[in-house]
């Protein structure tokens, strides 16, 4: 059993391309519940998901999610959320306050992380294919407006699910003994060592698909040389998130 974990693990791949069927919703109802067993900080479940089945909708978010055409064609797409509004609702009704700071929107973002992968597993476990959607972000105000998102509610990625097109393959990670640190942190030097031997097998990687003088750092250094989503900071905290 736990050789099948690891395995069912160490195949992830996003997946880009689906059949165009639709997902079965008790094999959803049977994910999410299974998902929904994540631990959460203090049991709070400081998370939802909204699922978008409305194909005007889903085209729409395609568009505000840069173009990427897996958003309408996947057999399921879910947007997952951040959420203190059903705290905030059993605080007032009880007259109490709600004092929301950084660590309450900590708590959301990383409870809805949580039941997000397990969610992932339970549909790869299935043998499903997943995409996670950092996309949605692009254009949070429009997202919030097209779905409705209600106050107190925080979207924070989409999920794209189905029946893969075609098999797809896995993507090397760093070394394990980079990621993993014993008793110290590495030193910058050793730091550079790592990201050398992974830029190699990086390297290598592209290189066997038709894009040689691609590698990891390329990739890194382009995404973070330009701040990205500076909306964000005014969306969430409209939406009720308190980040200082
Ligand atoms: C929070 C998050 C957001 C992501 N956003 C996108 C996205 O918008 N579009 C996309 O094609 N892939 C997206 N991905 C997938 C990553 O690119 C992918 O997980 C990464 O390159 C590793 O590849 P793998 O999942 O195939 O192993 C996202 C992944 C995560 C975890």
């Amino acid at each position: 059993m736990n050789e099948e974990v690891l395995r069912l693990l160490g195949n992830h791949r996003s997946v880009r391309k689906f059949k165009s069927q639709e997902l079965p919703d008790s094999l959803i109802e049977a994910c999410v519940a299974a998902a929904q067993m994540a631990a959460t900080s203090s049991n709070v479940q400081a998370y939802s998901i909204l699922q978008v089945k409305d194909p005007a909708k889903r085209a729409r978010l395609a568009e505000r999610t840069g173009g990427q055409a897996q958003v309408k064609e996947a057999g399921a797409f879910f947007v997952l959320c951040a959420e203190q509004r059903r705290h905030r609702l059993l605080a007032q009704d009880q007259g109490s306050s709600y004092e929301a700071n950084l660590e309450t929107y900590l708590v959301g973002v990383i409870d809805a992380s949580l039941f997000a992968q397990n969610l992932v597993i339970a549909f790869e476990g299935h043998g499903l294919g997943t995409c996670c959607i950092g996309g949605l972000r692009d254009d949070l105000h429009a997202v919030s407006e097209l779905l409705q998102i209600p106050q107190d509610i925080f979207p924070l990625f989409g999920l794209c699910v189905g029946e893969p097109l075609d098999p797809s393959e896995t993507k090397p990670r760093l070394a394990t003994s980079s990621v993993l640190a014993i008793d110290r942190f590495p030193s910058d030097e050793e730091v550079r060592a790592q990201i050398t031997e992974y830029d190699e097998r990086m390297g290598q990687y592209y290189a066997e698909r038709n894009l040689a003088g691609r590698n990891w750092s390329g990739g890194v250094k382009r995404k973070f040389a330009k701040a990205t989503r500076e909306a964000l900071h005014g969306y969430y905290e409209g939406q009720g998130a308190r980040l200082r």
